[in-house]
């Protein structure tokens, strides 16, 4: 299989005051395990791959090793992200230095892309957010990224406002998308925003007895196509979650399971099957462990999670807020977390998990500088 060039340590750990990637983050780059044929997560995009050439044959160009180390400027200034942006903090991204990341979105590509003259894309690739820790979340995820751009006359020729071509475009494609996927499903549209796009949409889709929100699009932003492709062209974008879709059609319950080599996980999804759907194969039981601490100005929960997982790995299963009081008198905080570990493997021991918590808490007392309780 195509296997994207992987940065080397020195690359992406640096001495750099501003880095912040720990080497379970490393860990995880050029894995791609959008590219490894029966995985799920290469089954779901071979599938869009699939019903996009169907619908439009042979205008999109495909891209599933792109490299995830991106300049800043691409992964916020040239999708118009604010200055101000929640998404360019370092609690949620990982910077390798102030001008480099790991991409927090495959959209960090379409300026690049469009710069090359690639009007019609699909970019597949792993994206890295620094989170909390639950279920349905895991410091990195994979996106598909598609950009579709219309040329004057083509948009001319529909008779109608060139946004509103863009967006019925846009929308007769995702909801294609998503029947091809999921069935016969209901669909709905959200009003969202991003940066990137205006208007801007979120779909759902009404699954197994919930709406459930599978991905954002919307109209390209006027100026990302006019300083990076051609002035004039319009254009409509979406971005998926390809864990997000694996998890809801093949009802894997974890996501730390794309991540194992364990047999009884990965014989089950054969590729190309979109019929598959997951057996539990043991569900080992949690280990709880609380954590209390006075909060100090370093702690945030996603520095917190940072640390759980560097010491725990996918042996973390979620970190909870149980508690939070602030003392009157001092105005200190406290707050109590509830710390769940469980294997997807096998089971643990109390030995273990005591050992490993322990290394937790010399780690949160050390980097965070809290006082434990
Ligand atoms: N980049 C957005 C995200 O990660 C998704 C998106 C892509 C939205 C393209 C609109 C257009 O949430």
């Amino acid at each position: 299989p195509q296997t994207a060039l992987a940065p080397s340590r020195e690359e992406v750990i640096t001495a750099d005051p501003a880095n912040n990637v720990t080497d379970n983050i490393f860990s995880k780059i050029g894995v791609n395990l959008h590219q490894q044929r029966g995985h799920p997560l290469c089954t779901i995009k071979e599938a869009i791959y699939d019903y996009m050439d169907k619908e439009f044959p042979g205008v999109f160009s495909k891209h599933d090793n792109l490299y995830p180390v991106v300049p800043t400027v691409a992964n916020f200034d040239d999708v118009l992200v604010p200055l101000d942006h929640v998404s360019r903090s370092p609690n949620d991204t990982y910077y390798v230095n102030k001008a480099t990341v790991l991409r927090c979105h495959t959209s960090a590509h379409q300026a690049e892309l469009l710069r090359k003259g690639e009007g019609n894309f699909l970019a597949t690739g792993d994206v890295y957010r620094r989170d909390t820790i639950d279920a349905t979340h895991y410091p990195v995820f994979h996106q598909m990224e598609a950009v579709r751009v219309m040329k004057e006359d083509y948009w001319r020729a529909t008779g109608l406002e060139p946004v509103v071509a863009c967006e019925r475009e846009l929308k007769a494609t995702l909801e294609g998308v998503a029947r091809h996927l999921f069935g016969d499903v209901e669909c709905r549209w959200v009003d969202a925003y991003f940066p990137f796009t205006e208007p801007s949409f979120e779909l759902e889709i009404y699954f197994n007895g919930d709406w459930l929100e599978v991905l954002g699009c919307g109209v390209m932003q006027q100026s990302i196509l006019d300083d990076n492709y051609a002035a004039g062209t319009k254009g409509w974008a979406f971005g998926i979650g390809l864990e997000r879709w694996a998890m809801v059609l093949f009802d894997i319950p974890d996501i730390r399971l794309f991540w194992t080599d364990d047999e009884r996980m990965t014989k089950q999804f054969p590729p190309g099957d979109l019929s598959a759907r997951f057996k539990p194969f043991s569900k080992y039981p949690p280990c709880f462990k609380d954590m209390a601490f006075w909060v100090s100005p370093e702690f945030s929960e996603n520095n917190l999670c940072e640390l759980v997982r560097s010491v725990a790995g996918d042996l973390a299963e979620e970190v909870k807020l149980i508690d939070e009081f602030t003392n009157p008198k001092t105005n200190r905080t406290s707050r109590c977390y509830r710390i769940s570990y469980r294997s997807m493997e096998r089971s643990l021991t109390d030995e273990e998990i005591n050992e490993v918590q322990f290394r937790v808490r010399d780690a949160v007392a050390e980097k965070l500088k809290v006082e434990l309780r």
